[in-house]
């Protein structure tokens, strides 16, 4: 299956000179969803995962559906004032603008291994953010994956030394 057959691209969105993935058609549709998610959660298994990361929001759409599958727990990160218990956070940079991104302090048991799941690598700010928070909380990272890579951006440099999959490279 070419899964890229199911990523729209749309030139200027959110802003001029950002060429916008959009996954929503590969969602749309069960089966390239499920092939998509089946692809991540081998990876998962492979690396030994025991707990899904996976940021807000689009990190959800794909850290869920793994989670599942594996029947392991899922953890989110999300934008500050979100998360409702005590949190730790992390500043990062992104594609377009800064943000902060926090977890729940008890969000990950110490040694537990983590793989961090989001549908894109861009810059990279996000994923170093969160490897940040994982590791702050006493996880291991074993591994990291994305639907889409965009290898421009270099993203992956961002990545030295942790293990990654992309399904999808740009
Ligand atoms: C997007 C995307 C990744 C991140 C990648 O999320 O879903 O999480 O940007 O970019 P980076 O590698 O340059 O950090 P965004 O912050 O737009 O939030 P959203 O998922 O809530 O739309
Ligand atoms: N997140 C960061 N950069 C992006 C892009 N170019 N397309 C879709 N999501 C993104």
């Amino acid at each position: 299956m070419n899964l890229k057959d199911y990523i729209a691209t749309i030139p200027d969105y959110p802003k001029e000179g950002i060429l916008f993935r959009d996954i929503t058609p590969l969602m749309a549709d069960g089966p390239a969803f499920a092939y998509a998610t089946q692809q991540i959660v081998d990876y998962a298994r492979e690396v030994g995962a025991e707990l899904v990361v996976g940021p807000e929001a689009r990190g959800f759409i794909i850290g869920c559906p793994v989670a599942y599958a594996m029947e392991i727990g899922f953890a989110p990160v999300r934008k500050p004032k979100k998360l409702p218990r005590e949190v730790i956070e992390v500043e990062y940079e992104k594609e377009y603008g800064t943000d902060i991104l926090t977890m729940h302090r008890d969000a990950i048991s110490p040694g537990q291994k983590v793989i961090i799941i989001d549908d894109l690598l861009a810059t990279g700010g996000t994923i170093e953010a969160t490897i940040k928070l994982v590791e702050k909380l006493g996880g291991e990272v074993v591994g990291c994956a994305f639907l889409i890579e965009l290898e421009e951006l270099e993203g992956a440099k961002m990545l030295k030394g942790y293990p990654y999959k992309s399904l999808m490279v740009y």
